[in-house]
């Protein structure tokens, strides 16, 4: 035995050297998993942000919801309701495009003909069968409803849809896009009449409504709250709202991953 060596084992007893080679392995294996899960996330095969599929019906949301200004439930009509939000079966359509409506002799409408209309002659009664666009994978759960009634906006999670000709993936909708709401979730609160507006802003809109409302719910003045927030350096805009609708709601959106992954 080389007598430096020898020296060493006197001053360490030997688990020490097991000791600091099984923390080694340790760091080196999660150190891999961190770096494995990073290069999952963010592959291009794995972000769907741009995903447009081309639909049966070449369906327009920034005609119908953009110009003709039809509110999102009109179409989406579980959205509030339900954990998932629903796509308008072809009656619905069928109240506007049927004959003597609404461009009832459309190429572009063809399949929508097939499905309703029994004297059309490639009458066949099937549905419209939509390409999905959003997909959360199985192993993660997700609730319009309890999004919807908290003040969370479609435009957060699906983008300017009623300026899209065809809808695409606006948002990265990751784990890392949940948790950032999650953690400061006052950056995005709005109040319930406006979760379809799409083009609402803070800052434009309606400050003494605001107030106002807020007031009377909290049975105060609104000088009171006026003055409370000019003291906290509070300007009027998105984190002024969303912490008065945070606290009102008494939001706490969780980050437990057992939350998310039931
Ligand atoms: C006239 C009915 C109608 C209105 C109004 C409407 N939609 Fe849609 N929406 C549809 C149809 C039909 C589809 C499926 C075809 C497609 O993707 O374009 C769809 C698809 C979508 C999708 C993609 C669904 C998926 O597969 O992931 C989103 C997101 C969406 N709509 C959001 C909205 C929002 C937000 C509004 C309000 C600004 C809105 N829609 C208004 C009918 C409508
Ligand atoms: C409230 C009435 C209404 C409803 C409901 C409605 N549309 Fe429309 N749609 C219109 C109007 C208005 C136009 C524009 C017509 C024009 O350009 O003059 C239009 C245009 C279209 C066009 C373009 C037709 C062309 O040849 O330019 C398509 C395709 C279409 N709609 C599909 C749908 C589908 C699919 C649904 C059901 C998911 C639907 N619409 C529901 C009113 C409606
Ligand atoms: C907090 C994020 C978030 C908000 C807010 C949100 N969505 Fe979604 N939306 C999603 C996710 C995630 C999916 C994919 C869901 C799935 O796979 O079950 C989705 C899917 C959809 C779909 C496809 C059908 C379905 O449920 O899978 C439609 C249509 C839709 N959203 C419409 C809307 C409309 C309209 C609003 C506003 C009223 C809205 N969403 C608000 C995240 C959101
Ligand atoms: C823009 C903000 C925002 C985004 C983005 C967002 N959330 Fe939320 N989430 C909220 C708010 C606000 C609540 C309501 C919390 C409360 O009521 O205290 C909530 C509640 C939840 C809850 C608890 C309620 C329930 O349904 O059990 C779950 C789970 C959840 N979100 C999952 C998700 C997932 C998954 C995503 C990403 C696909 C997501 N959230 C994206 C703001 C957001
Ligand atoms: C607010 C909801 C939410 C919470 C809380 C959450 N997750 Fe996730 N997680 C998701 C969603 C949504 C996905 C799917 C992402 C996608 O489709 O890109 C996901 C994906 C994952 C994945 C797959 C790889 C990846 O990064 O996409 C792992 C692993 C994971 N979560 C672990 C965890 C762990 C561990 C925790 C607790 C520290 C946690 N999650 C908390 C929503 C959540």
């Amino acid at each position: 035995m080389p007598p430096d060596k020898a020296k060493m084992g006197n001053i360490f007893p030997n688990w020490t050297n097991w000791l600091a080679i099984k923390v080694l392995i340790c760091l080196g294996a999660m150190g891999t998993a961190i770096i494995a899960l990073a290069w999952y996330s963010w592959t291009p095969k794995y972000t769907r942000v741009g995903y447009m599929p081309q639909q049966p019906i070449p369906f327009d949301h920034s005609l119908h919801a953009g110009q003709l200004g039809m509110d999102c439930r009109y179409c989406h009509s579980f959205v509030e309701n339900s954990s998932h939000s629903n796509l308008p079966a072809a009656e619905l359509c069928w109240n506007c495009h049927s004959p003597g409506k609404v461009k009832s002799d459309s190429p572009k409408l063809e399949l929508l003909r097939q499905a309703m209309d029994p004297n059309y002659e490639n009458y066949t009664g099937e549905p419209i069968r939509w390409v999905q666009v959003h997909e959360t994978p199985d192993y993660a759960y997700f609730n319009h409803s309890a999004h919807v009634n908290r003040g969370v906006s479609c435009v957060e999670c699906h983008g300017r849809v009623d300026e899209m000709p065809v809808v695409y993936h606006a948002k990265s909708l990751s784990m890392s896009f949940c948790l950032d709401c999650h953690r400061e979730p006052e950056k995005h609160l709005r109040p319930l009449d406006q979760i379809t507006n799409l083009a609402w802003e803070a800052e434009e809109s309606d400050r003494d409504a605001f107030y106002a409302k807020l007031a009377s719910s909290k049975g105060v003045e609104v000088s009171e709250l006026q003055s409370a927030d000019e003291k906290a350096g509070m300007e009027w805009g998105q984190e002024l709202i969303g912490k008065h609708l945070r606290e009102g709601w008494a939001v706490n959106p969780p980050q437990d991953c057992a939350a998310c992954h039931r």
